[in-house]
């Protein structure tokens, strides 16, 4: 597991963006429901109901299509324009005042020239298998540049190497599962989780109490599918190559790691990276589910009661480690 990466601070404006999608996404979700049986005869419901009268859904997915086609990952250039478009836009639509409030934040990046993997390593030494450096592009986005590839941000850096062994969905009763039924032990290896039921961060601290050395976390189509839709680009269905991303933090709503409890402005004092709060001390990856099926399916070791089974065909067996049979090849 090769985990590299930096940690740096960076003047965020992601209030104003967070605040924007949550607003389209609580208008859309409202809006279809209560439409048919609002009651006109309440005041309120007269508000309502001319509220969602001035909604227009073309109008609704030209703005989220004008706010996501291009990456802008915050602290980017990008998400600096898309920040300053919002703020015009608002200003245009006429409300009274809206301001760029700037936050001096912490945040980690991937290290392009030296790209994050997993691989197998046989006896030798060998890299034998590597997961995808980036995902496949779709068609119509080859010139988009600065896509991101696939990390966990706040992931130390670091190349752990020992044994997979597979938990399910990394809950707390998962590893009691591995541990007490199993007997399986998840200190000094590495342990590979699918995404689901539980905050990614909350999965990674899970694996720390365990003793694991890293954790990789794959979207299994048993969680992020939906019955008789294509994967995308044919339908909305995540692809193989699709790694979720997002940061692994256990924060406990302490906001900035370096400043918990206090607004991350350039003059409050910060702690140190070491003694910042959240931070995980393993390297995290996540990767697609084509990436994951290459690394589950010759794992040996017990096979897993049903629920602990996924989509994929294959076995799930937990590990540790991969079968004779692999090894020997
Ligand atoms: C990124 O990787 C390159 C190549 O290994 C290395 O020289 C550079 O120091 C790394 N950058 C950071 C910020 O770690
Ligand atoms: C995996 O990547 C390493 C480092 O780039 C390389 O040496 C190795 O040959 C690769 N293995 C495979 C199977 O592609
Ligand atoms: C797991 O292994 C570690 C290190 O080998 C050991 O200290 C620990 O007691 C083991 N845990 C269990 C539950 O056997
Ligand atoms: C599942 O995998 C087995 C063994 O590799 C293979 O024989 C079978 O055709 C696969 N089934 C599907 C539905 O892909």
């Amino acid at each position: 597991m090769r985990k590299e990466g930096r940690l740096t601070r960076w003047i965020g404006w992601t209030v104003v963006v967070a605040a924007l999608l949550l607003l389209g996404f609580i208008i859309g979700w409202f809006a279809k429901p209560t439409h048919p049986n609002t009651p006109n005869d309440t005041p309120s419901g007269k508000y309502l109901r001319e509220f969602l009268d001035e909604m227009r859904p073309e109008q609704i997915r030209e703005h989220l299509r004008k706010f996501t086609r291009l990456p802008h990952l915050a602290g980017t250039e990008q998400n600096l324009k898309y920040a300053e478009q919002i703020m015009k836009d608002w200003k245009e639509y006429g409300l009274d005042s809206v301001e760029m409030v700037p936050y001096d934040v912490l945040l980690s990046y991937p290290n392009k020239s030296q790209p994050n993997y997993i691989s197998i390593i046989d006896q030798l030494g060998s890299e034998v298998f590597n997961t995808s450096l980036a995902e496949p592009v779709p068609e119509g986005y080859e010139d988009v540049s600065n896509i991101v590839p696939p990390y966990s941000a706040f992931s130390p850096k670091g190349q752990p190497e020992g044994d997979l062994v597979y938990v399910n969905y990394g809950r707390t009763e998962d590893f009691f599962q591995l541990e007490r039924d199993m007997r399986v032990n998840a200190t000094g290896r590495i342990v590979i989780v699918r995404y689901g039921k539980i905050f990614r961060g909350n999965k990674v601290k899970n694996a720390m109490l365990a003793g694991a050395k890293g954790i990789i976390m794959f979207s299994d189509p048993a969680d992020y599918w939906a019955a008789g839709v294509q994967p995308y680009p044919d339908g909305w269905n995540l692809p193989g190559g699709g790694a979720q991303r997002g940061n692994v933090l256990n924060l406990n709503g302490a906001g900035d790691p370096l400043t918990p409890g206090y607004p991350a402005k350039e003059y409050t004092y910060r702690l140190s990276l070491e003694d910042g709060v959240g931070l995980p001390k393993i390297p995290v990856h996540p990767i697609g589910f084509h990436d994951a099926i290459n690394l589950l399916k010759n794992m040996g070791g017990p096979i897993p009661p049903n629920n602990w089974k996924g989509a994929l065909n294959i076995s799930y067996r937990i590990g540790p480690g991969f079968t004779d049979d692999f090894k020997s090849q």
